[in-house]
C-alpha cells in the first residue's frame, strides 16, 4: 500500500466519479495529469460501468474499476484504490466509507461549483447549487477545491476561483461560467498539495 509521500517521482491519482455528471473535470483533470510528467493516472474508480465519466474514461485509455454500491462497496474500493497517493472525486455525490477518509487522510480532494462554505452540504450539487446562489441573490459565485472529510463539503479549501453572477444567469448559464473555472481550478490545487506533501 503507498498512500501520500511516495518515494517515487510519479505521484498516482485516481479518480472517482460520479453517476449523474457528464464526467467534464474528469476529462480536465486527466488532460493535465497526462501533461505533467510527476503525476500519472492510476484508475478512473465509478459505481456503474454505464456512467458516461466511465465511458469517457475508457475512450481516453484510462484503467476503470467498477465498485457497485453494496455490501462490499467499502472493501472493493480499497482494493481498486491501494497503491493511489491520491484521490480526486469528480461528481461523485456520496460520504466516501470512514476507513477510506481515515487511510487517506488530506489526501483526497473534492470540487464543488460554489465558494464554500456557503451553498455545500447534503443535496447540493449541479443545479441546485447554482439555483441557490441566484435565489440568494448573490452577485459572485466560482468554484472551490478542498479536502474531503466524513463530512459533506467541510475539509479545509484549498483553491477557490470567482466569477459574477449576472443579472439574467440561469442555473444552466452560470453553471457554465463557474465550469471554466473547475476546469482549471482542480488541477492547480492538486499540484501545489502534492508538491507541499512531497517537500
Ligand atoms: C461539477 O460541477 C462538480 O463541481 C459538481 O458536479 C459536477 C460534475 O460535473 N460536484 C458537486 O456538486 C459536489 N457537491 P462533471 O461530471 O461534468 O465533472
Amino acid at each position: 500500500m503507498l498512500v501520500g509521500l511516495n518515494t517515487e517521482s510519479v505521484t498516482r491519482v485516481s479518480i472517482i466519479v460520479g453517476t449523474k455528471g457528464r464526467g467534464s473535470n474528469m476529462v480536465a483533470l486527466a488532460q493535465h495529469i497526462t501533461a505533467d510528467p510527476g503525476f500519472v493516472i492510476h484508475r478512473v474508480i465509478g459505481t456503474k460501468a454505464d456512467a458516461p465519466a466511465i465511458e469517457k474514461a475508457k475512450e481516453l485509455g484510462f484503467k476503470t474499476a467498477i465498485v457497485p454500491l453494496g455490501e462490499s462497496f467499502e472493501k472493493d474500493l480499497a482494493a481498486a484504490l491501494d497503491e493511489t497517493n491520491w484521490i480526486c472525486l469528480a461528481g461523485f455525490l456520496r460520504l466516501l466509507p470512514e476507513s477510506i477518509v481515515n487511510r487517506w487522510d488530506h489526501r483526497i480532494l473534492n470540487i464543488h461549483p460554489a465558494l464554500l462554505p456557503k451553498f455545500g452540504g447534503k443535496g447540493m450539487y449541479g443545479h441546485f447549487v447554482h439555483d441557490a446562489v441566484i435565489a440568494a441573490g448573490e452577485t459572485e459565485s466560482g468554484c472551490s477545491v478542498h479536502y474531503v472529510t466524513k463530512e459533506y463539503d467541510e475539509g479545509a479549501i484549498i483553491r477557490q476561483e470567482r466569477c459574477p453572477v449576472l443579472p439574467n444567469d440561469t442555473a444552466e448559464t452560470l453553471a457554465d461560467r463557474v465550469l471554466i473555472l473547475e476546469h482549471r481550478a482542480y488541477f492547480a490545487a492538486l499540484k501545489e498539495v502534492a508538491h507541499r506533501s512531497r517537500s
